[in-house]
């Protein structure tokens, strides 16, 4: 079979791989129909990954048809249409089997395709652990691309708005407006937003952004037209998804007295230099965390049937798996108004 393989910094390629064996009985083998690229993806591609090995297949997010299932999977056969989570858990301990599989109790908690120990999905087919929690039916009414974005994007929006606090009524930010920060605004609205600002460098996202409703502001004139707009009182809630250390400063920056700060971008600064006299002094709540995708699917399948959010308006570009590498190379270049790239095998 064919995959997207990380070979080092820039350099994404269509191998030949082989597709693991399950780790045991509880796996299935998914025929992967469309994947897509993530954010979390870029961070790899820019050489800021999560492991110094190469040569492992990339990607977490994807849809298909199982077509092998070991003795001890339940709920699925060959043939189901899934959506595959992006994040796995053990799949055992109390935390896996309330769907929150990145807090697992045996701190199992992974993801496909960020290190070599589990391979990405980017690829002709996959190997899915513990297959009855991490699959999930393509629910009636949801299509295809709805279900590949509710394999991470999002879920990890929604996550990220969960733990925010959000009150009706309340004004929010978004930091960041790629495909996560997209559904954060929108996802914010559905949450009783009044108002929500939506923060990025640059122009194309912050329009895109004002179609969900949103005020696009850039970074550098956010906390000033923020505190003329809301009388120096700020955001109520603010959902922070860059990662990179200024936008995190950013966002405890545009908090209100006593409100929440809900960070989703991955930073992997070991020392990063965090404002504790600011937040202190605004009685801040600061949430980080990864996503467990399981958790959000059942009060994410019914809004997205219901049109309540429409998370495939992201999606920007289609193109085959083969041409994977120069996908990347659009994503990451930001070119050619790329906001959401969909592979297909
Ligand atoms: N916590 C989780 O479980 C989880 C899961 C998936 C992805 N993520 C992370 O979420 C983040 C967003 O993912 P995405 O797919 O939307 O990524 P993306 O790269 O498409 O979007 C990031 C956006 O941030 C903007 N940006 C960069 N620096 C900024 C700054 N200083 N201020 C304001 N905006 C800035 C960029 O212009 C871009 O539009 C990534 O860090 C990704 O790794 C987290
Ligand atoms: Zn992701
Ligand atoms: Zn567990």
């Amino acid at each position: 079979m064919k995959g997207l393989v990380y070979h080092g910094a820039e350099d994404i390629r269509y191998d030949d791989t082989e597709l693991p064996d399950p780790e045991d009985a509880r796996g299935a083998i998914v025929k992967v129909s469309a994947c897509g690229i993530c954010g979390s993806d870029l961070h790899i591609y820019q050489g800021h990954g999560f492991t110094e090995t190469t040569g492992f297949c990339v990607g977490h997010e994807a849809v298909g048809e199982v077509v092998e299932t070991g003795s001890a999977v339940s709920r699925f056969r060959p043939g189901d249409k899934v959506m595959i989570s992006a994040a796995v858990g053990c799949g055992n301990c109390r935390t896996c089997l309330a769907g929150k599989v990145s807090e697992c109790e045996l701190k199992q908690g992974r993801c496909f395709g960020i290190t070599e120990h589990l391979a990405g999905v980017q690829s002709d087919y996959a190997m899915v652990p513990t297959a009855d929690i991490t699959l999930c039916h393509i629910p009636d009414g949801v299509s295809d691309d709805q279900a590949l974005l509710l394999t991470d994007n999002m879920p990890t929006a929604w996550y990220g708005l969960r733990r925010a606090d959000i009150r009706p009524g309340a004004t929010v930010a978004v930091v960041g407006c790629g495909p996560i920060g997209l559904m954060a605004v929108q996802g914010a609205f559905v949450l009783g937003a009044a108002k929500v600002y939506a923060i990025d460098l640059v122009p194309e996202r912050r329009k895109a952004a004002e179609q969900f409703g949103a005020i696009g502001l850039s970074a550098e004139e956010a906390p000033a037209i923020i505190a003329e707009q809301t009388s120096g009182k700020m955001c109520d809630s603010v959902v922070e998804a860059v990662g990179a250390d200024p936008a995190i400063k950013l966002s405890i920056m545009v908090a209100s007295v006593a409100g929440t700060v809900s960070c989703i971008g991955v930073n992997q600064t070991r020392n990063f230099d965090f404002p504790m006299g600011l937040a202190f002094n605004k009685s801040l709540t600061f949430r980080t965390g990864l996503c467990s995708v399981p958790e959000t699917w059942p009060e994410l399948i019914p809004l997205v049937q219901s049109g309540k959010l429409t998370p495939e308006r992201v999606i920007s570009h289609r193109m085959p798996l083969s041409e994977g590498a120069e996908a990347y190379r659009r994503f990451n270049a930001r070119e050619d108004g790329v906001m959401k790239v969909v592979l297909t095998p």
